[in-house]
């Protein structure tokens, strides 16, 4: 392994440049590691105190909250080199590399060609380093090519048997569901889809109720549920699927869980150990802000009192090291088998590793909660200009809460527009085009139960380089359109 070690002295290979961290002022040291640098100093000060909405909860509360910190984020928001000419809200499609990921990702790039270098690693070192971040041991977290990828790791390695049912959602994305429907062709499992909810009118019971009655249904119907498969948090709505109360059913059932969390890492501070889903398939590329090509695979490789059913029977579909004989001990470093698949491209890990340690030195539970204020911020906002009814995506249950944010924008009297691809399409055109932020956001559509058409709502991201500001211009620049598209 010891081009793993050299892989982690890439991590942080610029310290030298900075001098010796004993001789930094105190703001420097704050600042540098905002940046990356000198993770393990001192703690980071006290936590915007939000991250959840309550009736007691207003606009302008949540504005203060965020403005408290305002300094810090300003000196984040600094991390990166988005063109400052736009306003970037599509972080669920695609985040942004900070400077110092790039200079990782550049300097390693030429170090590769000088020394031309391999990509044969199972990246143990790099893994090592990453996984404390996301609370699991390093067998247990692999480095994929993005969260479809770790989808078709996941969904395909399993043993399925014709007539198997692995129950889900109408909202899943194609990286979910299109293994999902080559084990139907393949295997002939059976899929039973859940038709979600939307808005604010649902909680965290409302989705362990809906699980709860189709398995009875199914297992009433002498069908072998096999497996439960949702998105945490849909890219449709962003209603965050609650992965701790879902849990329940799965262990109460002993069904195999695969969580499609996309939008998760760089997100949530989520701790995957305890959460002990059998996988979590994650972007590397989208709000952890690593290069593209890059996902995190969390795969449960031991019984913990958080899930204490049988590991699922599977087998590594995309490898090239396997060793049958290793499959049953705890030490089997089932991640490493993943990660390992012929000569792989080094530098786009060793930049995924150095944004995670930048997120683990600002704090992920930091994070996720100013970006989720800052949802929270917006939700409010728009329930009081349009009505809490335009809202796709909840914002009372904390526990449904995510950084995304789904609506309606147009107005009451042509609210059924949502329904018209191309108008709502005109809308994000616009968006762009019209205003001198020029905010880039997107629209997706969904089933809504007891409507004759998808609605195609308008979904915005808020994350770590935006502040309340932002979101102040981009509902003022909303409700302006909407007037015109009236
Ligand atoms: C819920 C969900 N799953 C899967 C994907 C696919 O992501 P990737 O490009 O990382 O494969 C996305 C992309 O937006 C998504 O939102």
């Amino acid at each position: 392994m010891k081009h793993n070690n050299a892989e982690m002295h890439a991590v942080g290979a610029a310290h030298g440049e900075l001098g010796d961290p004993r001789h930094w002022t105190a703001k420097r040291r704050d600042f540098l590691r905002i940046l990356g640098y000198g993770a393990g100093a001192a703690a980071l000060g006290p936590l915007v105190a939000c991250g959840s909405s309550s009736a007691a909860t207003t606009a302008e509360s949540l504005r203060e909250q965020l403005m408290k910190d305002e300094a810090f984020w300003t000196s984040v928001q600094n991390m990166f080199t988005l063109n400052p000419d736009k306003t970037f809200m599509n972080i669920g499609t695609a985040g942004s590399m900070p400077k110092l990921v790039l200079d990782v990702f550049d300097t390693e790039n030429r170090k590769k060609a000088a020394e031309s270098g391999n990509g044969y690693s199972n990246h143990l070192a790099l893994r090592q380093a990453v996984a404390p971040g996301f609370g699991v041991d390093p067998e247990e977290l692999a480095f994929s090519a993005n969260t479809s990828s770790g989808m078709c790791h996941a969904i395909l390695g399993l043993d399925w048997k014709a007539g198997d049912v692995v129950v889900t959602t109408n909202h899943e994305h194609g990286g979910g569901d299109t293994p999902l429907n080559i084990a139907k062709d393949r295997y002939g499992i059976e899929i039973s889809r859940i038709a979600m909810p939307v808005g604010n009118n649902q909680t965290a019971a409302t989705y362990v109720e809906l699980f709860e009655q189709r398995i009875a249904q199914l297992k009433a119907a002498g069908k072998n549920v096999r497996a439960m498969m949702w998105s945490s948090p849909t890219y449709k709505t962003g209603t965050m699927l609650p992965i701790a109360d879902l849990m329940g059913v799965v262990k109460k059932h002993g069904l195999i869980s695969i969580v499609d969390g996309a939008h998760l890492p760089g997100m949530m501070a989520y701790n995957y150990a305890d959460l002990g889903m059998d996988f979590m398939s994650g972007a590397g590329h989208k709000w952890q802000c690593g290069p593209g090509s890059t996902g995190i695979l969390i795969i449960r490789n031991k019984v913990r009192a958080s899930n204490p059913l049988p590991l699922p029977k599977w087998f590594p579909v995309h490898t090239s090291s396997y060793n049958a004989a290793d499959r049953n001990t705890t030490a089997y470093d089932v991640a490493g088998s993943v990660t390992t698949c012929g000569s792989t491209h080094t530098p786009m890990f060793q930049a995924l590793a150095q944004a995670c340690q930048q997120w683990d030195s600002i704090g992920r539970k930091k994070i996720e909660t100013y970006d989720l204020t800052l949802a929270s911020y917006l939700k409010e906002k728009i329930a009081e200009r349009w009505g809490v009814e335009s809202l796709y995506s909840p914002k009372d249950d904390p526990k449904l809460l995510s950084a995304l944010t789904s609506f309606n924008p147009f107005y009451k009297n042509n609210k059924d527009d949502i329904m018209d691809s191309a108008k709502s399409s005109s809308f994000v055109a616009r968006m762009l085009s019209d205003y001198p932020q020029h905010f880039i956001i997107r629209n997706a559509n969904f089933a809504v139960i007891g409507a004759p058409k998808d609605h195609y709502g308008v979904r915005v991201s808020t994350h770590l380089w935006h502040d309340a500001n932002d979101v102040d211009k981009l509902v003022d620049a909303m409700w302006d359109l909407a007037n015109k598209m009236k």
